[in-house]
Formats: C-alpha cells, sequence, structure tokens
C-alpha cells in the first residue's frame, strides 16, 4: 500500500485543494480524541448495522468491539460506520424491497469514506446479500461476518426454533389444534438469544454461501451468535482485514465463475433457501455474471443433500456447528469443488480445506455417499407455466406431490388472499393447485415470502399439511411444502400466471422439470390477446419510484437494472 494514498488520505472531499481538504478532516476527526499516531495508520471501516429493531443483529456492539480489537492489535486504525439494518420482521412492506436501498447505502458508505479495506457485519436474510452486491460494486478489500444463528430453545419439553417451528405452530394454530394461548406463549420460546434464525433459513444459507465463495474467514458461517468463538472470530477478521488491505486482494479477485459456483454447490449440499439463488443472481450481476439455469439445475442433479437441518431435515443450526460447521460439509464437497479459488485469507480454498482439522464422528453432515436427498435440491422448472422459468426446493417436497395435476384456485393478490383463502364457501379440494400472482418484484411490490400459502383453514382442519402452491413471490427459507416460486416473468409483467384461470387443470412433474396448464395454445394465445396489465399503484416520489422503474425480474435478482454490471461477460455454475 502507498502510505500516501492509505488511511485518512483516502477519498479526500473535493474543496478543490487537497492538502486543504487533509487538514480540515483532521481538525474535524481530532474532536474525536484521535493522536496524529492513530490517524496515520490503515483504516479498516467497519459496517455497523446494530438497530434497536434488530434482534438477529443483537450482538452487533460487541462484534464490533472485537474487529476493533483485532485491527488494533495489528496496528490498524478501526473506524465503525452505520448503515441500514433490515430485520424480515420489521421492513414493511418487505425486506426484499429494501435490499437495494441497503446495498446502494453500503456500497456509497464504502466508496465515500476514506478505508483501506471493509468488514462488514451482516446477519439477518437480506443483509448479507446486500453487503455482497455493495462489495462486489465498490470493490474494495472486504471481509464479511455475520451475527451468527441464535441458540435452540424448547416448548412443553420439545426442542424448538425460529423459523420452522413458527410455521408449525401457526399452522397448528389454524388448524384449532393448539389455543390462543399457547401460541402466545409459543412467542416467549421461539427466539431464544440473539442471532439469526437457527435453522437453513435465508440468513444460515447465506453465511454458509458467503464462507463458500471465499468472502467470510473459514468457519465463520455457523458459530452460534452467543459463543465467545464468534468474537474471537470477528477479532480475526479485523486483524486479516489489515493485511487484506495491504495485499488489496478485492472482492473482484475472490468473486469469480468458479467461487460462485462453489457458492451455489454449497447451497444445493445444504438444502438451502431458494432466496439464496435470487440473491446470488443480484451479487453475480454486480461482477458481470450471469446465473445459467441450466446449468444450476444440472449441478442440482449431481450434487446431494448433506445435512439434517430443518425445514428439510431435523438439526438445528447449533447442532451443525457442533458437527464441524462448514468444515465437516466442504471436506465432504472437496471432490465438487474448484479448489483454486482465492479467498479473503488470501489462500486457494483447496489449500483452507486442506488445512481443516480431522473429521470426527457426527450425525448432522452426511457423507456424499449416503445423502439426505440424492440430488436437485432446487429446481428449475419449464413449461407453459414457467415462462423464463420458476423453481421448485425439491426437498422440501411432499413426495406424493411431485408428481400432481389439479384444478387451479387462483388469488388474484395477497390482498385477494388474505380476504379469501378462510373462507368457508371457497370452492378448494386437497388436490386443488393454488394459485397466487401479483405478488412478485413489481406487483407486490417487493416480492414477498408470501409463496407459503397457508393451508384453506377448513382443508387444515381435516389434516391436509400440504398442497402444490406456485406463485410469482418468494418463500422464507424455513418454510417447507410442494411450493413453487419465482414465476417469471411475474404475472403483473405479462408472467404466464397471469392468464390462468380458476378450474384449469396445472400439471407439475418435478422429475421431468416441467409446469404446464393443460390448455391449448390457441385459447392461451387468445387469453395473451386480452390480458390487461393490472392498474400501476401511484407511484409518485422517492425510493419507491426508484424501485417500480428500475426493479429487475427474479432471474436477475432483483437487483436495480443500473446497478448490474451488464453486458454480462460471464455465466455460472461452471
Ligand atoms: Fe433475522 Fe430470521 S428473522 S434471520
Amino acid at each position: 500500500m502507498n502510505e500516501k494514498n492509505q488511511g485518512m488520505r483516502r477519498k479526500l472531499t473535493d474543496y478543490g485543494d487537497a492538502e486543504f481538504s487533509l487538514y480540515l478532516r483532521k481538525a474535524f476527526i481530532k474532536a474525536m480524541g484521535f493522536t496524529d499516531d492513530a490517524l496515520s495508520r490503515p483504516v479498516i471501516g467497519i459496517a455497523n448495522t446494530f438497530s434497536s429493531y434488530n434482534a438477529c443483529h443483537a450482538t452487533v456492539p460487541q462484534i464490533v468491539e472485537a474487529i476493533k480489537r483485532g485491527v488494533m492489535l495489528a496496528g490498524g486504525l478501526p473506524m465503525d460506520f452505520p448503515t441500514i439494518s433490515l430485520h424480515e420482521s420489521f421492513s414493511y412492506p418487505t425486506s426484499m424491497y429494501l435490499r437495494n436501498l441497503m446495498s446502494m447505502d453500503t456500497e456509497e458508505m464504502m466508496r465515500a469514506l476514506p478505508m483501506d479495506a471493509c468488514i462488514v457485519i451482516g446477519g439477518c436474510d437480506k443483509t448479507v446479500p446486500a453487503q455482497l452486491m455493495a462489495a462486489a460494486s465498490a470493490d474494495i478489500p472486504t471481509i464479511v461476518v455475520v451475527t451468527g444463528p441464535m441458540l435452540s430453545g424448547s416448548h412443553q419439553g420439545e426442542r424448538i426454533c425460529a423459523c420452522t417451528d413458527c410455521r408449525r405452530f401457526w399452522a397448528s394454530y389454524r388448524a384449532e389444534q393448539i389455543d390462543a394461548r399457547e401460541i402466545e406463549a409459543v412467542t416467549d420460546r421461539l427466539v431464544t438469544s440473539a442471532g439469526t434464525c437457527g435453522v437453513m433459513g435465508t440468513a444460515s444459507t447465506m453465511a454458509c454461501m458467503t464462507e463458500a465463495m471465499g468472502m467470510m474467514l473459514p468457519g465463520g458461517a455457523t458459530i452460534p451468535a452467543v459463543h465467545a468463538d464468534r468474537l474471537r472470530h470477528a477479532e480475526q477478521a479485523g486483524a486479516r482485514a489489515m493485511s487484506l488491505a495491504s495485499e488489496g486482494l478485492a472482492p473482484s479477485r475472490i468473486m469469480t465463475e468458479k467461487s460462485l459456483a462453489n457458492s451455489l454447490r454449497v447451497l444445493l449440499a445444504i438444502g438451502g433457501s431458494t432466496n439464496g439463488l435470487l440473491h446470488l443472481a443480484a451479487i453475480a450481476g454486480r461482477v458481470g455474471i450471469q446465473i445459467d439455469m441450466e446449468a444450476f439445475d444440472a449441478m442440482g442433479s449431481e450434487t446431494p443433500v448433506l445435512i439434517d437441518l430443518k425445514p428439510t431435515g431435523s438439526a438445528y443450526m447449533d447442532d451443525l456447528h457442533a458437527a464441524g460447521g462448514m468444515a465437516t460439509i466442504m471436506r465432504e464437497l472437496k471432490p465438487l469443488l474448484h479448489l483454486d479459488c482465492v479467498t479473503v485469507t488470501g489462500r486457494t480454498l483447496g489449500e483452507e480445506i486442506d488445512a481443516l482439522p480431522p473429521a470426527f464422528e457426527q450425525n448432522v453432515v452426511r457423507p456424499l455417499s449416503n445423502p439426505i436427498h440424492t440430488g436437485g435440491g432446487i429446481v428449475f422448472l419449464k413449461g407453459n407455466l414457467s415462462g423464463d422459468g420458476a423453481i421448485i426446493k425439491q426437498s422440501a417436497c411432499s413426495e406424493e406431490l411431485l408428481v400432481h395435476k389439479g384444478r387451479a384456485v387462483v388469488f388474484d393478490s395477497l390482498d385477494d388472499l388474505a380476504a379469501r383463502i378462510d373462507d368457508p364457501d371457497l370452492d378448494v379440494a386437497a388436490n386443488d393447485v393454488l394459485v397466487l400472482r401479483n405478488a412478485g418484484p413489481k406487483g407486490a411490490p417487493g416480492m414477498p415470502e408470501a409463496g407459503y400459502i397457508p393451508i384453506p383453514k377448513k382443508l387444515a382442519k381435516q389434516g391436509v399439511k400440504d398442497m402444490v402452491r406456485i406463485s410469482d413471490c418468494r418463500m422464507s427459507g424455513t418454510a417447507f411444502g410442494t411450493i413453487v416460486l419465482h414465476a417469471t416473468p411475474e404475472a403483473a409483467a405479462g408472467g404466464p400466471l397471469a392468464l390462468v384461470q380458476n378450474g384449469d387443470e396445472i400439471s407439475l412433474d418435478v422429475p421431468a422439470r416441467r409446469l404446464s396448464l393443460e390448455i391449448s395454445e390457441k385459447e392461451l394465445q387468445h387469453r395473451r390477446d386480452a390480458w390487461a396489465p393490472p392498474d400501476e399503484p401511484e407511484v409518485r416520489r422517492g425510493y419507491q419510484k426508484l424501485f417500480f422503474d428500475h426493479v429487475t425480474q427474479a432471474d436477475e435478482g432483483c437487483d436495480f437494472d443500473f446497478s448490474i454490471n451488464r453486458p454480462y461477460v460471464g455465466r455460472t455454475p461452471v
């Protein structure tokens, strides 16, 4: 690093006189008690995402302190700065609507503030994708540190944890199997500590994918939020950021077609959230790489699901960590990974795997020879109802519904769904296919996690636990069921879901990768010709206007069109 351009000398405010800018900057920052010695050191920025609204990030202050310790032990000056913090339950209308805003905020702060490297502290679902998108675009040496998963708790002797169990208890309440008092009591037990959801939901998925991509120090994905190891990991990240800065190891050297392919491989092997695919498309787009869905599907066929974790299995994230966490997963996956990818350690993924401690007996991560599912955790569906593609998480499906034909029961919007799903007069049977449309990136807006369409109450009471459900929105990684998601283009943009009518026959064949509306092409064309877009919401100003004017569809990760590094220069998985 050229000392003349390091630390506080970077990114001088433009007054037309660089020396004046530096003089003024020093005068102001000295008001915070810094000495000239401190101000002469390399600066490590720390994106601080603490928020009183975000329980998943409750431990961020301790993490910031540990990172600062690491930076200072290595001779640098740590400077934390606030960015937007997004929690799933405190993001109206959806956190997905705000992900790109957080990404822009983080990217512009990374660009605007003087720093030689940056550590971003993410955790809750959309935060890590937003930060990786930002890091890719700003291309400043960056390490991701996550807050880590919460601990599991218990209710009436049963082990539980957010948020797969949240949905199970709510389904029981809807089916009148538990009463209002018990569901209230459950809210005291589901989230037993600070940290991200303790199952393989989107937060855990993104943490594992980030480590596989090489943007996190090894071992960081699964350490529970409240373990002392979490703080030691943060301290190590602080120290490593100093070397990263001097080496100039920027994300563009780490985020490549191969490393993104490794990340997708891990997504499949952990039975991760479908959101992981959407976010990876957005992250890859920032470095000019497009997801090749056919290749991803083929990768799925040769990638078994190895971990026995909720929502598809039985264990929790603290079990995965006790079983060795990502080390155990990466050891198993080694033959399927690109080992020559450089990571934030400065070493290759292969070197990191070779340096792992020996394996030990555990029952959470299966060997390649004895997986939970043989392949195809997430499947890419084609057919006249898929448009440019829809996906389904095969490992979360009911076996008996993987090949299914049924009558469409259509809901035109989220409001329509809320108004009619529990209507005792709703014409619906267990074999029907529930269709929710106008719930995509623009239609909702913000592509909410509403794809887990509730089983109509009258069927739930009869014991129906799963039905084929199709939508143009997303599903929480903590949910399960035979649920087709991300139909692209969305109905509000004229995608095929817009053409379905109540009573149409829909055919799903997951092994054959088909999703079909069983009507003639002539009738389909007739409906296409008659289709009119839904009324545009009254968008007048601000972020809402930016969102509606520029959000892309699921195949491009719902990033803003102007943020994607087009034209694409590569495709992954390779
Ligand atoms: Fe934050 Fe689940 S709500 S990770």
